[in-house]
């Protein structure tokens, strides 16, 4: 019997299986550390094709899994993927039940598979309103591959970046309020410890997919350098040759940080990114 979640056959092959996956020893030279991707146009993918949205997100599940196997492949340290906004919950039940049978089934089918190729999950987005039993899920997830290191896959799960900063800064006031800091102490460096993201490196690029020019509460604090790559395949369709292109605009950016001094070309990405 074929897995299910309510009305919809879930049968879809693990992650990793069958696969060849070459990761970078190490990062290269000039490549982005962290890469957050909005993966936006499931709907319209559908759509065109006469299909459900629910068809979609299934097909984007599948790009999830190629764009891991791609993020191991060029040595990142850190993916973000945004499969859930606050904002979502404005979504018809039906499809606000859907993409939470498929973080389910995401974790049910591909966390052996994930976890054999050694990478940590982590989840970042607010826990209070999920049911019981998707956030034991997510818990169970981050704490089985806690200890790997080949990359961190961040799961932006009921995530909202201006909701993020507003925990925060209630944190921060009440750690203020107790007397364990004054508020002279707040920081860039301090603050960031308070966000669902402490301890992780801002990410380098975003890339969208869908042809939107927006950042729609994704990481709203954590881009504040970081290039935006908008791309106008819908997320269904994008693979490695799509993200390798991504790459490329990437590391021919001039990144300067309000200075004056850009960081260099990684030639060595681009070789990697060109490779097929
Ligand atoms: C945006 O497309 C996509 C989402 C809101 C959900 C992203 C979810 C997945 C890729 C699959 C689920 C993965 C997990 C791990 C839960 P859209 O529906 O807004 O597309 P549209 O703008 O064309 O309507």
């Amino acid at each position: 019997m074929p897995e299910t979640a309510g009305r919809h056959d879930l049968t879809m092959p693990p992650m990793l299986t069958g696969e060849t996956v070459q990761p970078a020893q190490r990062r290269l030279p000039g490549a982005p550390a962290h890469v957050g991707v909005i993966m936006d146009g499931n709907g319209r993918w559908a759509a065109r094709r006469g299909l459900p949205r629910f068809e979609g997100h299934r097909h984007g599940v599948e790009a999830l899994r190629q764009t891991v196997r791609a993020a191991i492949e060029f040595g990142l340290d850190y993916l973000t993927v945004y499969s859930f906004s606050q904002e979502n919950w404005n979504r018809p039940v039906d499809e606000v039940a859907d993409l939470m049978g498929l973080l389910k089934r995401f974790i049910h089918n591909d966390l052996n598979e994930l976890d054999k190729a050694d990478v940590k999950v982590k989840v970042i987005g607010a826990r209070d309103n999920l049911k019981a039993d998707i956030r034991a899920l997510l818990e169970a997830a981050e704490e089985r591959t806690k200890d790997n290191t080949m990359l961190t896959l961040i799961v932006a799960f009921n995530y909202g970046g201006r909701q993020e900063i507003a925990a925060a800064a209630r944190a921060l006031a009440q750690e203020a309020v107790s007397g364990h800091i004054k508020p002279a102490d707040i920081d860039e460096a301090l603050f960031s410890r308070y966000l669902d993201t402490a301890g992780i490196p801002d990410p380098d690029l975003i890339i969208r997919t869908s042809g939107e020019q927006r950042l729609s509460n994704f990481m709203m604090w954590q881009a504040a350098y970081s290039e935006l790559v908008f791309l106008p395949v819908h997320w269904p369709d994008f693979d490695r040759q799509a993200f390798s292109a991504a790459l490329a605009e990437y590391s021919a950016r001039d990144r300067r940080f309000g200075g004056v001094t850009g960081q260099y070309r990684s030639d060595a990405l681009l070789a990697r990114a060109a490779k097929t």
